[in-house]
């Protein structure tokens, strides 16, 4: 998967050469590539953004730079793109998105700053190709860089081979639509508190029944929204106390 990232701030996304997705880098299943907005200024002060017509605080990022930096970006690779532009007012962005963005050849991030982007960027680029505002959560960011290294990283651990165990991502919290249960390792008591007894039993099926009811319950806790939303077919008989 290549991914094209523009922003103000390249720096920001350094961790995209780290850990989990520098390996991923490394071994060629993910390509990265950083894009300062300013190199598409001409002007001395390198200017971005602009005041808002109709007025109101902040200001917004002025449309041409951003033309011309994603015309030359989209046109620096020949896989066909799906541009994503972060921002609070976006489609939530979730485990199936991340699911469905594992399946694109090219992702092209567009970070915005300030109070966004002009709006007939996204307008523009829609009629060529899919483009997503998206939100990563219901609280503010100052720009776009951080949504960027969550989606990316949510988005890689998806793509063959990055994962030491693909069972990890197939099983994790949401891939089933509930909360992964608590985990447990060595030693078999620590501080006083054994390890269920379960665990250490052996049997494959009473341990998978375990864990489906510890994911149900905690759910039901923390999340009763998702539960609420769980298809009736996606429950099973003995799921029902719950
Ligand atoms: N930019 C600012 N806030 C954001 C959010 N919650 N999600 C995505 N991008 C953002």
């Amino acid at each position: 998967m290549r991914i094209d990232v523009v922003t103000i701030f390249p720096g920001y996304l350094a961790p995209l050469r780290e850990s989990l997705l520098g390996r991923a880098a490394d071994a060629g299943l993910i390509e990265v590539a950083l894009h300062d907005l300013r190199s598409w200024t001409h002007d001395v002060h390198q200017t971005v953004d602009d005041a808002p017509y109709g007025g109101g605080p902040g200001m917004v990022m002025r449309p041409q730079v951003w033309g011309e930096a994603l015309d030359a970006v989209i046109a620096s690779d020949s896989r066909p793109p799906r541009l994503v532009v972060p921002a609070p007012a976006g489609r939530s962005f979730t485990q199936a998105t991340a699911r469905a963005y594992a399946t694109e050849q090219r992702l092209v991030f567009a970070c915005g700053r300030y109070e966004g982007i002009d709006q007939r960027v996204v307008d523009h680029y829609s009629r060529q190709f899919p483009v997503d505002e998206v939100s990563i959560g219901d609280y503010v960011l100052v720009g776009g860089e951080a949504a960027v290294l969550v989606i990316v990283e949510a988005v890689a651990r998806l793509l063959p081979g990055v994962l030491g165990n693909p069972r990890s991502a197939a099983e994790d919290s949401f891939s089933d639509g509930l909360l992964e249960g608590p985990a447990y390792t060595r030693p078999e008591v620590w501080r006083g508190q054994a390890v269920p007894e379960v665990l250490r039993s052996g049997n494959h099926g009473a341990i998978a029944r375990w864990r489906r009811d510890r994911a149900l319950e905690r759910t039901a806790k923390r999340r009763p929204d998702l539960l609420a939303a769980l298809p009736e077919d996606r429950l099973d008989a003995a799921d029902q106390a719950f």
